[in-house]
């Protein structure tokens, strides 16, 4: 008899982790499992639901897609759905912002963020100018070129060999300040090192890769918004173009619709995906301005991009993305967003006071608490110890290492996140 085919579980490594929990369907922010429990997805199944689970608007839409047209070739061809999506973009996203490529994921469109600008300076008779500067405690995907630019970690190590040399330089970590500042009276000098690096690589670096605001898996790290504005400035001065990495930030997440958009930042490239379809479908873009794209039009043929998915621009992706983007126009979205910051803060606050955390902060619809620990990082003792306590108490959280946060759908009503903040109260009196 054939042996049984089982499933490979992503950041799972069986001798150590608990078997897989079956969900039977999943509902709003709840997840209804085969054995009868109802768990509180307080992560957004990792940080890509916005408006529910199940949601039935975006679910009809799929269908209704799915009856007319499920895919197309998008090299020579396109489709309304797709078409849609850049009127109903255009909305949101910032007005230099012109061109948008589409890819599969959040990794697939970190790389073709980093390839085009690449070829950018490349088909501007600037190969010398291919150096790329990525921030500590970056993460931007598993793909390899997306695990290069990503700081070193458990994630990447074992890749060494794989991942591609890029420079290097601080993050506004304000709770561990890089160049030992306090934040009340420093002056962003974390970011010298930045213009340090481009005067001193004068015409060598094309792009700076950023994660604005908000550092998501390397231990959701708020930064200043002077922080992404003095990067801004500091690219405009070198002519470098700067990408902003809204994979996670994006929809809401962090108050605005872009976190760019909190900084009053414009960025040359910009990553999206995660919450672009509400979290049913996969899908990747990266927007570009039209000086980028201007260099890919050409008479000669090998100034083309030549990269592209099979599934680039899904219509059935796009047509939950459309469904997506109507919910924020027709219902109070940013009313909810409102209420979940708000809860954040109270509940952070309190939290502040536990001699446990060491730092609680907040930026939007995200909340998180770095606890003390002797063995800080994402494989510290205390994670698995943490989750199976957060999951036996009908909450999923996944704390990174000794950071533990709640991310929820945008559609968390106040008692359940309420919830969320008294299990992780409990888990530190409990467990630590
Ligand atoms: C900021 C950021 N960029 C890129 C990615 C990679 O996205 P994906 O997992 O869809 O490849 C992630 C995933 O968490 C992310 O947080």
């Amino acid at each position: 008899m054939k042996s049984a085919l089982q499933i490979w579980h992503p950041f799972t490594n069986r001798a150590l982790d608990p078997a897989p929990v079956m969900v039977e369907r999943a509902e709003g922010v709840y997840l209804h499992t085969k054995d009868g429990r109802k768990i509180i997805d307080a992560i957004s199944s990792w940080w890509v639901n916005l408006h529910g689970h199940a949601n039935p608007r975006i679910a009809n839409a799929i269908a209704e897609q799915a009856k007319k047209l499920e895919h197309l070739i998008l090299a020579g061809f396109s489709h309304e759905a797709a078409e849609e999506l850049m009127t109903r973009l255009r909305k949101w996203v910032p007005e230099p912002l012109t061109h948008l490529f589409f890819s599969d994921d959040g990794s697939t469109a970190v790389e073709v963020a980093l390839k085009m600008a690449v070829q950018y300076f490349r088909n501007l008779g600037q190969p010398e100018k291919c150096e790329i500067v990525a921030l500590a405690h970056g993460y931007h995907g598993d793909t390899a070129g997306a695990m290069s630019v990503s700081d070193a970690s458990p994630f990447t190590e074992p890749f060494d060999s794989m991942r591609y040399a890029v420079h290097r330089v601080h993050s506004a970590y304000c709770y561990r300040c890089p160049v030992g500042m306090k934040r009340e009276s420093c002056r962003i000098d974390c970011v010298q090192q930045l213009e340090e690096l481009l005067l001193e690589r004068a015409g060598r670096v094309a792009t700076v890769i950023v994660e604005p605001l908000l550092q998501g898996a390397g231990g959701m790290i708020v930064h200043p918004v002077e922080f992404l504005q003095r990067l801004r400035e500091i690219c405009t001065k070198y002519d470098v173009l700067l990408i902003a990495d809204e994979v996670l930030t994006g929809f809401g997440r962090t108050g605005k619709m872009f976190a760019c958009g909190l900084a009053d930042v414009t960025p040359d490239l910009m990553c999206l995906s995660k919450g672009l379809t509400g979290g049913f479908l996969a899908m990747g873009a990266t927007l570009c301005t039209d000086r980028v794209e201007d260099a890919f039009r050409s008479e000669n043929r090998t100034h083309t991009f030549y990269h592209g998915h099979s599934y680039t621009g899904n219509a059935l992706a796009c047509a939950a993305a459309n469904a997506s983007l109507q919910i924020f126009e027709d219902e109070p979205v940013f009313d909810r967003i409102s209420a979940i910051a708000k809860i954040n803060a109270e509940r952070l606050a309190h939290l502040r006071g536990m001699h446990q955390v060491g730092d609680a902060r907040q930026i939007g619809t995200i909340g998180a608490i770095e606890l003390v620990a002797e063995d800080p990082g994402y494989l510290s003792a205390m994670r698995p110890k943490l989750y199976g306590f957060f999951l036996d108490h009908g909450v999923l959280l996944r704390p990174l290492g000794n950071v533990v946060y709640v991310l929820p759908p945008l559609v968390i009503e106040p008692d359940d996140l309420h919830r969320a903040y008294d299990v992780i109260g409990e888990a530190i009196e409990a467990l630590l």
